[in-house]
């Protein structure tokens, strides 16, 4: 039997469910509602896509179901975009193809030919770095590492942008330490904005204790707080600022042991 199962979400969206993580994969409460206020308005992408003269690089700490992509392909149609845009990701445990075919991005998204994108995505993944083209976006490229994030080797270009979208610190907690975030940091630029749904301080104080500038941000779906960070101090302007040395202190301190 599957340990994945297939679920739709309160905003009409998939997600999936991981016996072996025991979680979602996205919010239960609205997949692509979510994943739009996490990663695209909150860190400032949308604004950034529609300015953007040069090229862009995207991060996305596991690629699960593929839906931040199909995202980004969304945005870039509805608002035209035509940038060179890299989208990295890494995967150690990708979906079958029998599991993408009960999604429906293509719905809600309102595109047929993501699902057959992301069909012979699964089925032709190589161990190490994966190139892929869409035909409708022919300026936008996506590399995805199949493996480990221990074993990612760095992208070629510095990121603009981070997706950190793991499962949660405690069942996913080797992509929450400060290590973790300092391999991120070593692939950032200065203006880099990194994004995540978590607000737990653990994960918070990780990020501290690798060198970034944290602040809080209003989470999505009724969720209190998400967290938003940058090697910038001026990228945080618009957030509440959170005190990193406290948090780092706390750390040490075994607070979150
Ligand atoms: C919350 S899901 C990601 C959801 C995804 N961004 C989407 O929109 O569907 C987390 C993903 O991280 C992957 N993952 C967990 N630990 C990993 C690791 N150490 N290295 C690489 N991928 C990992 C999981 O298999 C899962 O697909």
């Amino acid at each position: 039997m599957s340990s994945i199962k297939h679920h739709i979400t309160k905003d009409g969206s998939s997600t999936l469910y991981s016996d072996v993580f025991e979680q979602y994969y996205h919010n239960p409460n609205g997949a692509v509602s979510e994943s739009r206020h996490v990663f695209f308005e909150t860190p400032g992408l949308v604004d950034q896509l529609q300015m953007a003269d040069a090229q862009l690089s995207i991060f996305e700490m596991g690629f699960g179901t593929g839906l931040n992509f199909l995202l980004l392909l969304d945005y870039c149609s509805k608002l035209n975009v035509n940038i060179p845009i890299h989208f990295y990701s890494v995967e150690a445990f990708p979906v079958t193809t029998e599991t993408i075919d009960a999604i429906n991005y293509e719905e809600i998204l309102e595109d047929d030919v993501y699902k057959p994108f992301l069909k012979t995505l699964f089925s032709s993944l190589q161990k190490g770095w994966n190139t892929f083209s869409i035909n409708t976006h022919p300026t936008i490229e996506l590399h995805l590492f199949y493996g480990l994030f221990d074993e990612l080797s760095a992208p070629e270009n510095k990121i603009d942008f981070f997706f950190h979208d793991p499962f949660s610190p405690e069942v996913n907690d080797e992509l929450w330490t400060a290590e973790t975030f300092k391999k991120l940091k070593a692939m950032a630029n200065i203006n880099s904005v990194l994004s995540t749904y978590c607000a737990a301080s653990k994960a918070r104080a990780a990020l501290a204790k690798a060198g970034w500038n944290i602040a809080r941000a209003k989470g999505a779906l009724g969720k209190r707080e998400m967290t938003i960070a940058s090697l910038n101090q001026e990228k945080l302007s618009g957030f509440k600022r959170l005190n990193e040395s406290r948090l780092i202190e706390r750390l040490d301190g075994g607070d979150f042991d």
